[in-house]
Formats: structure tokens, sequence, C-alpha cells
């Protein structure tokens, strides 16, 4: 059993091979001048893993699978060979919509995009594909999910989060997890997932990455627990923490969130990581002046930060700022200040973790799986979740589709119009997203997926459009003119964490002037916005005849808003958070009562060619005990000319209670296909948990009498819980 094998090995590790379990190191430290692409320097490779008895390592980039395994295949060698007990490393990466630190493999769409998908089924592929085309490669342990919240869209990270609904976060990030974990699989065919950032990372105050969260211990729990919570029930193996501060306490050096709440309260029984660095960011140091508003100054030195961090809960250090960190724990265990005991529960999750995705028996990677990577099987997938994850927010007089056989000039402008970098975002082949030139000459930018599709058209690419009275403008308004349609990509560019940081959500004033100019011809007008956050968009520009919410599509973002344009494909994408109308005034769809909300488009919004009518709600029992179930069924019909998905969202309102309550909650949605004329009936069986909601103030679930209301479409109905007297929560004010 692994456990006898795990305290078998700890009993023979000396505490300096302890401590190099608990590290891990970046990709410079071992590679040639390269930097991120990969180049293994065996040397400075054999004399850190000689030295410091290091166990884990990160990040990378390369071209081809067999440049990776050249890569980690040496590596371990090198780390067994200098380990005395002959203890395999683990590799990170963060591969973060698909194996994306690898030029030829399947690249998703990001997160966000998924959230806007409903597709629980896809996530779970996702997941599934990133380990098919890289655990074989010597990918050990992927930092994904991102299971943070985003309800903020100035925060940069935005994209990476699953949108603004906790339900939705659990059911796809669980999904993801079991994708990616597939305990079915054995080494070298298996990944660790890493959810990530525990917790409430997503809500800094000011907007800006790793800056203070202050929160309520409510929202908190109601908000940012429950991703958390899904994936510690579906066996998630890692957990990285969350490099800012929460309640006046970094999260790095807070025992009541990593220990009492991650560990006793919610279950978790894996690794617990650290983000990049940020044990020396607890200090007020900063020997390079690097990222100096990311130090919390609550340790005086590097020795302290790693006292405190350990005794909250930390397992793994990554990145430490240097190999001090090897010397600054075994000073803490020698001057008795950590016991050996404390290093030992976190090695032996290490080493738990090594033996359980069956690194000791199959340590290296493999040639034999590389025609797994980019397989045309796995494109598809990614294509057919672009398709799904594209949002037709407008479509007025039915604009879209456009007739292939009617439509003779297409003019296509903006600066997202031509660019394949900007549908994939970052963390794709490089951390800010490589350059343009870098990626795959066989994946479609917006206008080259235009051409294609619209083979017989004349298409027209202006990435720009002049100023008033220059003879680009002149070519511009001359092609607008003769042009059936113009297509406008407009949106952001690539970025990754506080890099991408913004205090206004308005969409730049050039673009918007350039959507000004468009509209003034006269000519319908197609909106195309990429990009990971809902920028505000002028009234004008709102006013579009149709505007398509592409996000970060990924790899096949180009073809499949080509295939919502031509109508191959039926948009069925909905918002999965609030798409603000105005730039300093961002809420969420489960606000509370008192709040004043202006949206441009709600959560759920998104059109489709097809009408679907939702009818016949019913349940079946309109009063129930706190420990029954309750089954509501509806019928959903396709109104419509075209067979098309439609997600179904199912929504609670708890209608008076002790505390204050959210409007509305999704507490289930599920994602149906109906051909045109066709009716389906979808159900929801609403459980005991589906009342629970917490305290402001740490204790027990609160669970009372009342009316809820349930909603789907434009149907809704009530029932009554009714709980006993000496089972409802005292009123917790
Ligand atoms: O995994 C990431 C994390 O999300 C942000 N900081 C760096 C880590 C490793 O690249």
């Amino acid at each position: 059993p692994i456990e006898d094998r795990v305290e078998d090995l700890l009993s023979r590790m000396t505490l300096e091979e302890k401590i190099g379990q608990m590290t891990q190191i970046n990709i410079s430290e071992i590679n040639t001048d390269r930097e991120h692409e990969v180049e293994l320097d065996p040397e400075r490779a054999r004399n850190v893993a000689a030295t410091y008895q290091i166990g884990s390592f990160l990040n990378g980039f390369a071209d081809t699978p067999q440049r990776w395994y050249d890569f980690t295949r040496e590596l371990q060698e090198i780390v067994i060979e200098e380990s005395r007990l002959d203890i395999p490393m683990i590799y990170g990466i963060d591969h973060m919509h698909g194996a994306s630190y690898l030029l030829e493999s399947t690249i998703f769409p990001h997160n966000i995009n998924l959230a806007n998908s409903f597709n629980t089924e896809m996530s779970r592929q996702m997941g599934k594909i990133t380990v098919l085309e890289s655990a074989h490669l010597g990918h050990h342990w992927n930092f994904a999910p991102v299971l943070d919240i985003g309800r903020d869209p100035r925060w940069a990270r935005f994209y990476e989060t699953y949108g603004e609904d906790p339900h939705l976060a659990s059911v796809l990030g669980a999904a993801y997890t079991e994708g990616l974990e597939g305990e079915d699989r054995v080494a070298p065919h298996r990944m660790a997932a890493t959810a990530k950032h525990f917790i409430a990372y997503s809500t800094p105050l000011s907007g800006h990455d790793r800056s203070p969260v202050d929160l309520s211990w409510q929202n908190l729990q109601e908000v940012h627990r429950p991703p958390f919570q899904a994936v510690v029930d579906a066996g998630i193996k890692t957990v990285m923490v969350n490099s800012g501060e929460v309640n006046g306490v970094p999260v790095h050096a807070s025992k009541p969130l990593l220990t009492d709440l991650l560990r006793d309260e919610m279950g978790f029984e894996g690794v617990i990581l650290t983000d990049w660095a940020d044990i020396i960011k607890l200090t007020q140091l900063d020997e390079v002046g690097f990222q100096q508003e990311h130090y919390h100054h609550i340790a005086v030195d590097e020795k302290e930060a790693t006292y405190l961090a350990i005794k909250a809960g930390i397992d793994v250090s990554m990145t430490p700022q240097s190999f001090d960190f090897v010397y600054h724990m075994k000073e803490l265990v020698e001057e008795g200040k950590l016991t050996e005991e404390r290093i030992d529960e976190s090695v032996r999750r290490v080493l738990r973790l090594k033996f359980k995705l069956g690194l000791f028996e199959n340590p290296f990677p493999t040639t034999d799986f590389f025609d797994l990577v980019g397989a045309e099987e796995h494109k598809e997938k990614a294509l057919q979740s672009a398709r799904e994850s594209l949002v037709l927010l407008e479509n007025n007089d039915g604009l879209l589709p456009l007739d292939i056989d009617q439509t003779q000039k297409i003019l296509v402008v903006g600066p997202r119009a031509d660019s394949k970098r900007d549908l994939s975002g970052g963390w794709t082949l490089e951390w800010q997203g490589g350059p343009e030139e870098m990626y795959p000459d066989d994946i479609h930018t917006i206008y080259t997926g235009i051409s294609s599709t619209f083979s017989d058209s004349e298409v027209i690419l202006m990435e720009s459009i002049g100023e008033e009275g220059d003879s680009e403008r002149q070519r511009f308004e001359d092609a607008a003119a003769g042009a059936d349609v113009i297509i406008m990509a407009l949106g952001e560019e690539p970025y990754t964490e506080f890099i991408g940081d913004i205090n206004d959500l308005t969409l730049y004033e050039e673009q918007l002037e350039l959507a000004d100019v468009v509209l003034e011809t006269g000519t319908p007008a197609v909106l195309v916005y990429v990009g990971g956050r809902p920028r505000v968009l002028s009234e004008s520009a709102r006013n579009s005849d149709a505007i398509l919410f592409a996000g970060l599509p990924g790899f096949k973002g180009g073809e499949a808003v080509a295939d919502i344009i031509s109508g191959k494909f039926n948009p069925s994408g909905k918002l999965s958070f609030t798409y603000p109308a105005e730039p300093s005034h961002f809420t969420t769809y489960d606000h509370k009562h008192t709040d004043r909300v202006t949206a441009a488009w709600e959560f759920g919004h998104g059109l489709s060619y097809s009408e679907f009518e939702i009818s016949d709600l019913q349940i079946n029992s309109e009063e129930i005990g706190p420990d029954d179930y309750l089954t509501a069924e509806a019928i959903v019909t396709n109104h419509g000319p075209m067979a098309g998905q439609k997600n179904v969202l199912w929504f609670l309102r708890n209608e008076v209670s002790i505390i204050t309550r959210p409007v509305r909650q999704l507490k289930h949605f599920e994602k149906i296909e109906l051909e045109p004329g066709e009716s389906q009936t979808v159900s929801f069986r609403i459980t005991p948990e589906d009342h629970l909601y917490y305290p402001d103030k740490m204790g027990d679930d609160v669970i009372e009498s009342g009316y809820y209301t349930l909603m789907i479409g434009d149907e809704s109905t009530r029932f009554y819980l009714d709980v006993p007297e000496d089972r409802a929560s005292a009123p917790a004010h």
C-alpha cells in the first residue's frame, strides 16, 4: 500500500532530503540561457539536484513534443541519479487551456469561454485532452483549474475564471479536475490538478491583482469556497495559495484559512503549494526591486517568513527567491522552531502525490504518444468548445446568420481582425501570449476564418481605417459603400496576471471611434468583441446591428466566429458574468435586493438563431421539510427554423430570511439539443443543501422556514420549506 511505502521512504530520509521535496525550482535554474524555451543545461541541473535534492521544477515552452521529451527525460535521469533514495522529481506547468506551453498542442478557449458554453462535459474533455497531450512528455502537475470567482472585470485574471457564479464554477471546475486527474490512468499518462488560488483572490478592493481583499465571512463561504469545496470533494491533489491578503492577513501566512478552513473544515488532504516566490513576499525585503508592491511586510526576513508560511500550512515553496529557503528551513528545525514532525507532514503529502501518480514506477516520459499531441479529434473538440462559448448579444432584424450565397462583399475591420494571438490570450505559448509570428500556420484569425468560409465572396481586410480626409479613410469609405456587411473586430490584446489590471472598463477610445465611423456608413455592421473580460461599449457601439462576444476562444476561435456568422453553427453561449453598462459600476446577477443594478447584458443572456420556449413549470410538492427532495420539471420547445442547443438555467430565491439573501441564485443547469419543432422535458431535483446558507460569522449552516421561488426562463413557482422549530437556526444577529 502507498501509505507503507511513504512511511518507509520518509523514515530513511535526511532533513536535507525532506526539505528538497518541499522546494519547487524554476526552469531558469537548470536551463541554458534560453530562459523559458526548454534546453537543459545538464551541469547546472546536476549541481542543483546534488546540492539541494530538489523535488520539483516548473515552467518552460517547446515547439515540438520531442524537445519537451528530451528535456524532462534528461532532467529526471539526473534527479534520480543524484537522489540517494531514487526519488523522482515532479514537473509543474501552467497548461491553462489545453497543453498551452507546447506549440503543436490543442489549444482550447480560456475558462471564461468554457463557462459561457455552460458545457460540463466539454470542461471534462478539456482536462482529459490536456493530460493526453502532455503527461507523456513528463508534465506531471498542472496548475489548473482557476477557481477564483470572476466578479471584478478590472482584475486582470478575470478571463481565467469560470465567471461570476459559484455553482457554475463548482460544476465546471470539478468536471475539469476529474478529466485531468483521471483516476483510471497510470504514469506516464497521469497528472495532478491544482485548485487555485485559495481563497478569495479575485476580489481585491482596488481591482488590482494581489492587492488587499476585505470581505465578509459570509461572502467567503458562500461565493468563494464552493468551487474549492467541489474539487476537494472530487479528490483534487493540490491547491495553490492566493498571493494576496484577506481581511488583513496574507493568505500564505494564514493558519485559519490554510489549516483550519482548507484542511480541517473542507477536508483537503493533498499538497498546498505557494504561488510564485510568495514566502519572500511576506517580508519587506526585495533585493532585486521586482514587484515591490506585492510585498506584505509581516516578516522581518525570509527566515521568519518561512516560519510563518510553514506554520500556516504550506507544503511546497514555489520558486523561493533563492536557495536560502533550504538553509532557513534547516535552521528553523535545528533551532526547534519548526518540528521535524511538521516537516514530515508536508513531505508525506509530496511523496504520496508522487506515489499516486506512479512516478516511482514510471518516472520517465515516453516518445510513444507524440501523435496524441494536436490529434484531429482533439482539435474537433476544441472547435466545438469554441463555437459553444461564443455569445450572441444582439442580432437586430435577424442580420445574422449571413447568407453565404447572397453575401457578395464583406469588409472586415479593426485591430483584432487578423490576429491569432489575440484570440488565445495570455498563458498561450508564453506567459503574456507569444509573439504573433510564433502561432501555427494552420490556425485562423477572424479575417481568414471569414475568408475561407465565404470563399465565393470578396472579403476585404482593413485593420485600421485611417483619419478623416486621408487616403486610407477614403479606401474604407469606398469599401464600406460597396459591402453587404462590415465585421468589426474590437477588444483587447493578451495579458497575464497583474500586467492586465485596469482602472476603467471603457473600451479604448480609438476603438469606440472606429465603431462610430463604421456605424455612420449605414452598412449593416457586426461587432465581434475579442478579449477575456467585458469592456464597456458606448451606447452607439451597443446599437451595432449584431454583437458577438467572442471572448478568448483559443486556436479554433477564428473558425468558430466564422461558423456563427455564416450560420454553420447555431449560437448557444450565455454570459457567465454580468456585462456592465457603466465603467465603474459592476455587479452580479445574485446581488442583494437593495443593490441598484445596471447592466448592458445580464448573466445568462445569449441569443440563438432558434426560438426556444420554456413552459409548463411544475413541482411535485408545494411544501417540503428540511430533509426532503423536490422535483421540478418544465418543457423546452424549439419553435425556430434551425436545430439548436439550449442552456437551461434554474434559479432559486429565498423570499424572507434572517439575513439578507441574493435576489436569485443559480442552482442547476443543463444543456439540451432540439430539432426544429421538438420539445423536451427538463428537470431539477432540489436537494436539502440548496436551502442552506451561512451566517455572517463563523458557524454552522443556517436553515429556516419560509417561501422559496423557483425560476426557469420566464416561468416561476413557489414552495414552502417547513423547518421544525428544533431544527431551525437561531437568528444570526
Ligand atoms: O500558476 C501560476 C499562478 O497562477 C500565478 N503565478 C505563477 C504561477 C506559476 O507560473
